[in-house]
C-alpha cells in the first residue's frame, strides 16, 4: 500500500518524508488556501517545492471545469515536474479530460468520487488514480469503507489498472481498514500515519528493557 500525505504544508511533508515511508502527496485548492498560497505563480512554485521535497507522485488540481480549460491547465501542471499527477474532478468534462490525458500519457487522479459508478467511469477513461472520499461519506452517515470495497471488487473483475487512492482519510483506523480492503493507496494527514506507530505495550516494554539494562550497567 502506498502512503500519500494530504497536505500542502511543507514542514509536514518534510516530516513524513523523513520517516521514510512516504510515497507521494495530494493537495487540493482548500489545502493550498489553508497554507496561504494564492496567485497562479505562487501556486505553481509551491507544487515544484513539494516535488523537490518528496520521492513520489504529487497531485495538483485543476480549477477549470470545462474541457478546454482543464486541458490547458493540466498540461501546464504536468510540464512543471515529472512527479506531477493532474487532479481532475469527476464531472462530465472531467471524464473527457481524463481520456485526453490518458491518450497523451499524462497521469491523472480523478477526484471527488463518491460512488462505484463514478469510479467505473474514471477507470474506463484511463485515470491513473481514482480518489473515493471515504471520510466525507462517513460524515453523512454513509459507509465510506464499503465504497472502497465495492470499487476494489469492480476493478478486480475487469483488471482495471487504475489505482484506488482512498482519500479523505481522517484517522489511523481508516488507514488500517483501507489496507485490509486492498486499497492501493491512502492519503491522509500526518497524524493518520504516525498513529500507526503507537501501542502502549511497546512503550511499557521499551521502558522495562531500558530499566533492566540500566540496572546491570550502572
Ligand atoms: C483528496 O485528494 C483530498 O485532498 C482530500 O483527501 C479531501 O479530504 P477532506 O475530506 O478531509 O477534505
Amino acid at each position: 500500500m502506498k502512503f500519500f500525505i494530504d497536505t500542502a504544508n511543507l514542514d509536514q511533508i518534510k516530516e513524513a518524508q523523513e520517516l521514510g515511508v512516504l510515497d507521494g502527496v495530494t493537495t487540493n485548492p482548500s489545502l493550498m488556501a489553508k497554507e496561504g498560497i494564492s496567485g497562479r505563480e505562487n501556486i505553481l512554485k509551491h507544487y515544484v517545492d513539494i516535488c523537490n521535497l518528496v520521492d513520489g507522485d504529487v497531485s495538483a488540481e485543476v480549477i477549470s471545469t470545462d474541457f478546454d480549460g482543464m486541458v490547458k491547465e493540466g498540461e501546464e501542471l504536468a510540464a512543471l515536474h515529472d512527479q506531477i499527477v493532474v487532479k481532475i474532478p469527476m464531472i462530465k468534462d472531467g471524464v473527457k479530460a481524463l481520456k485526453y490525458f490518458s491518450d497523451k500519457g499524462i497521469r491523472t487522479n480523478c477526484t471527488l468520487v463518491f460512488s462505484v459508478g463514478q469510479a467505473l467511469l474514471a477507470a474506463k477513461a484511463g485515470a491513473s488514480y481514482v480518489s473515493p472520499f471515504l471520510g466525507r461519506l462517513d460524515d453523512i452517515s454513509t459507509d465510506g469503507l464499503q465504497l472502497i470495497a465495492d470499487i476494489r471488487l469492480v476493478y478486480d473483475n475487469y483488471a482495471f489498472e487504475t489505482e484506488i487512492l482512498a482519500a479523505s482519510i481522517r484517522h489511523t483506523m481508516h488507514v488500517i481498514d483501507c489496507a485490509k480492503l486492498g486499497s492501493d493507496v491512502m492519503t491522509g494527514p500526518l497524524s493518520s500515519i504516525e498513529g500507526l506507530l503507537k501501542h502502549p505495550l511497546t512503550d511499557i516494554g521499551l521502558e522495562k528493557f531500558l530499566a533492566d539494562y540500566n540496572k546491570g550497567n550502572s
